[in-house]
């Protein structure tokens, strides 16, 4: 197990900048196995989501998976495997993203149901339901759900949520179905269209990503395809609220300002100014920031990925704010961990009221899960003394190299593995 010490800090250097995004790259990943060749994917972060997602290829029928720094070159084979080991899909929580491509693929995948996870149950009846109605047969039994399939058939699928996964799973299937597929009300989040872009070089025709219809025209075959992951929103929107905290000017380097919309609307909502470039923001700290009130939704809505951060922000802000989670049942993990720093939150069911102080204190925590853990870090830099976080493996599991970038704009933050 591994820790993190964090002190506050009271002046940043420089500029950071942006890895590829963990929740675009896991689907572009999956997505390589439709090809009969091998594909390119630059920009893809590394960590160890996509090492997982790697070796969950391996284990579905890619022949060769071999890694030269962010870029990934993916050779699909032409049988797979068929079953996902268990110690394997655990791993992943996305692992459910190989059901389109290998069910499509290679006609069958068997594959552990995932079971809930720290932030809720998350089940995939939705997935399940639109490739049901693609022609697959669905067995489930002993913890694992299986497909099977002869020829996957074109079909008119409504979500009834708006599901990222779903809508991903989905449209590669119906990427490698030759006829018409629609999806409605589809997820419309940036990586759904960086997606698609990927099996439109494969050679699927896909019109609407990014709205709430998408219509995919696919192929009896795709053909291979070089690709870039975009830069990710979510670690973006990580340091401009520890901009934000440490009340000092950073420049965030490799961003797409147009997805970060939600967050630097609330960021200026509570005082603090952001400007815009191409392809980097600047974040201009106030000395006392208001609280707000958040509601998460989906995109383009205020992220659910980016709750717990802007709560660490509410926990020292000035005045009272409401966070309401609508995703997911049971995102507010971070609070008893806050409470321990001196915040003052209320929790009732979805919602938590957060009452501002002026500065927490220093205490030894615990990473329940990503984002929590990352809400932490933003909390240590805003608190009186040093702070230990534990099972940063979390963390670690969504932002590339966080350690060394944080060192790097002066944070004083050291690791150390048990
Ligand atoms: C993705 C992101 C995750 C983000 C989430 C919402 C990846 C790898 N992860 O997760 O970081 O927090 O989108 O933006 O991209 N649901 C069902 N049935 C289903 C599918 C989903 O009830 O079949 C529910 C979930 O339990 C959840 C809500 O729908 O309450 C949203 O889930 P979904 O959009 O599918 O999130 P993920 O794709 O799992």
């Amino acid at each position: 197990m591994s820790y993190y010490t964090i002190s506050p800090c009271f002046k940043l250097d420089g500029e950071v900048s942006i890895s590829g995004s963990k929740n675009a790259a896991l689907p572009i990943i999956a997505a390589s196995l439709l090809s009969g060749e091998t594909s390119v994917i630059h920009n893809v972060p590394l960590l160890s989501d996509t090492a997982n997602m790697c070796s969950l290829l391996k284990c579905s029928g890619a022949e060769n998976i071999r890694r030269d720094g962010n870029t990934l070159y993916i050779t699909p084979g032409e049988k797979s495997g068929g079953t996902i080991p268990l110690e394997l899909a655990t791993k992943l929580r996305a692992s459910f993203l190989i059901i389109g491509p290998m069910l499509a693929r290679y006609g069958k995948v068997k594959i552990p149901l995932p079971g809930g996870c720290q932030i809720g149950a998350r089940p995939i009846d939705l997935h399940l339901k639109g490739f049901s109605a693609m022609g697959a047969k669905i067995k489930q039994g002993h913890g694992y759900v299986e497909l099977k399939c002869d020829r996957l058939q074109p079909a008119k699928i409504y979500l009834d949520f708006p599901s990222v996964g779903a809508t991903e799973n989905l449209m590669i299937a119906a990427s490698l179905i030759n006829g018409e597929s629609i999806i409605e009300n589809a997820a419309t989040e940036p990586e759904i269209t960086n997606l698609a872009e990927y099996l439109h070089k494969m050679g699927a025709e896909i019109e609407g990503a990014g709205t709430d219809t998408i219509k995919i025209n696919g192929r009896k075959v795709l053909k291979s395809a070089e690709h870039t992951i975009i830069p990710d929103r979510i670690e973006a929107g990580t340091f401009m609220a520890i901009s934000a905290i440490c009340k000092c000017r950073l420049k965030i380097n490799n961003v797409i300002p147009d997805h970060l919309k939600p967050i630097i609307a609330k960021l200026k909502e509570m005082g603090i100014n952001v400007n815009e470039n191409d392809k980097s923001i600047e974040v201009i700290p106030c000395e006392k920031f208001k609280a707000v009130d958040i509601k998460t939704l989906p995109y383009p809505g205020f992220p659910t990925d980016m709750q717990a951060q802007f709560m660490s922000l509410m926990s020292v802000s000035e005045g009272t704010g409401v966070v309401i989670e609508t995703i997911f049942e049971n995102r507010f993990m971070q609070v008893p961990e806050l409470l321990r720093m001196g915040a003052n939150i209320k929790i009732d069911g979805r919602t938590a009221i957060v009452d501002g102080t002026k500065r927490l204190s220093g205490a030894k925590v615990h990473a329940t899960d990503l984002r929590a853990g990352a809400a932490l870090v933003i909390a240590a830099l805003g608190a009186q003394g040093e702070t230990e976080i534990d099972d940063i493996e979390h963390i670690e599991r969504g932002y590339e190299n966080f350690e060394k970038k944080l060192s790097k704009i002066g944070i004083n933050i050291k690791k150390f593995t048990n």
